[in-house]
């Protein structure tokens, strides 16, 4: 198990590099299976879930290779179209890949999905998406059977709007025959971005950032050769800002769409720190005495619950108490229970965190029990006093690119340990 050793105490200070976000690329190389397609993801992140998802296209037949402008994916040669279980149980976002194989053999054989330890996390929406739109599909042993043979156009209706369920319904319709409505979308930046790639492949795809999609379908298999660089990751932007906001310290960062960023941004204003925007830099000063805050996690463009977690960190050092819900994941407060090794006075009432503002937590040994979890404690460790040893620390890279050299850039004195 990998560990991540950190002294806390220091001001970050500096710029940072924000990469391309995770949760824009994984749609991305999933709807590339229905396609024929030569893609450059430029300056796609160096991470551990993007390594699975480009796994999985190798597994199916295709290729990918990292280079210096990022990473080269094949799809030309897919042949397969049931996935590694092995692979797929890596990472949540392996279900992404549905739509994608629906499209192009009208079958799929796909792994139930492993990824964040986060609570559970159902199928159901995706399989009743897929039902409206023809597909039978039936769970044998630990596997997904779809049956994609009388596949139609249409309306389909989410009854939640699910990030992967709405990524396979454009996968999937963006390639069938005739006209389809996808209503109650989610409207995340990432699918906006996973829509401009395929617009950018000849995919008609009409409504992205709303609840409504309208997609024309156009034929699946066709050539393909392109480059396309992703947004990017607005929770790596929030980390930092997070991060940053708790040693009192000062940071630049370039990003392009500040409503993707927005809600944290305002969090962080509400409870005292000062962001300032020139053109796409985005500056941010803090200092302590930093005040309590409420926080709601919902779909977007509510405050993201992946930055739930750093956000309880954070109110754990500011002044009075903060009370943080998450309605997307609604048991996903794991995190607090290595917090209260940090000396942090968290309860958890009625699936909210009430979390009780100490002066400075101090070093401890703690476990990240999942990806954002695991930012949260280096969160935490920055502030601390002593030394903070983080273990399973191979979940933070499976989704922060290079973070241990960043935040070294930033001031920080930290390392990871094998
Ligand atoms: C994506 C993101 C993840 C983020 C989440 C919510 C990627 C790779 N991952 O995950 O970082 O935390 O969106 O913003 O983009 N649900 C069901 N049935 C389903 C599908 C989902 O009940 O069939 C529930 C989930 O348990 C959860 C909620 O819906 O409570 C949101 O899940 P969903 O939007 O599907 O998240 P993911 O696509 O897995």
């Amino acid at each position: 198990m990998q560990k991540i050793v950190l002294e806390g105490g220091n001001k970050l200070i500096g710029e940072v590099n924000v990469s391309p976000a995770k949760n824009a690329c994984l749609p991305i190389i999933a709807s590339l299976i229905a396609l024929d397609g030569e893609i450059l993801l430029k300056n796609a992140p160096k991470i551990a879930d993007v390594l699975v998802m480009a796994q999985i296209i190798e597994c199916l037949g295709g290729s990918y290779k990292y280079c210096e402008n990022g990473l080269r994916l094949n799809t030309q040669n897919i042949k397969v179209y049931e996935a590694d279980c092995f692979i797929c149980k890596k990472a949540r976002a392996s279900f992404f890949i549905v739509g994608g194989l629906l499209a192009r053999f009208k079958k799929a054989v796909v792994p139930l999905p492993g990824g964040c330890n986060i609570g559970t996390r159902p199928i159901d929406i995706h399989i009743n998406v897929m039902k409206q739109f023809g597909v039978q599909s039936e769970i044998i042993d630990d596997k997904v059977i779809f049956n994609g043979e009388n596949a139609r156009s249409g309306k389909v209706v989410l009854s939640y709007p699910s990030v992967g369920a709405t990524v396979n319904a454009i996968c999937l319709s963006a390639f069938l025959k005739g006209e389809s409505i996808i209503l109650n979308a989610a409207r995340e930046p990432e699918i906006v971005d996973l829509c401009n790639f395929l617009n950018g492949c000849g995919c008609k795809i009409m409504g992205e950032g709303t609840s409504c999609l309208r997609i024309i379908g156009i034929r699946a298999l066709q050539k393909i050769k392109i480059e396309y660089l992703p947004i990017k990751d607005r929770i790596e932007a929030g980390s930092y800002m997070c991060m940053a906001a708790m040693t009192g310290g000062n940071i630049a960062f370039k990003y392009d769409n500040f409503e993707y960023i927005s809600k944290m941004a305002e969090k962080l204003i509400d409870i005292g720190v000062e962001i300032k925007r020139n053109k796409n830099e985005v500056l941010l000063f803090a200092n302590s005495g930093l005040k309590a805050f409420n926080l709601v996690a919902d779909v977007y463009p509510a405050f993201p619950t992946d930055m739930q977690s750093l956000f309880c960190s954070l109110g754990a050092v500011c002044k009075g108490v903060s009370i943080i819900e998450d309605r997307v994941f609604v048991n996903r407060f794991d995190l607090c229970k290595e917090l209260i090794k940090m000396g942090a006075k968290i309860e958890i009432e009625k699936g909210k965190a009430v979390v009780t503002g100490v002066n400075k937590l101090k070093g401890a040994k703690v476990f990240a029990c999942d990806l954002r979890a695991g930012a949260a404690l280096i969160t935490a460790g920055l502030n601390a006093e002593g030394r903070t040893e983080i273990y399973n620390s191979e979940m933070i890279s499976r989704g922060y690119e290079d973070i241990i050299n960043k935040l070294k850039k930033l001031g920080a004195k930290i390392k990871e340990e094998i």
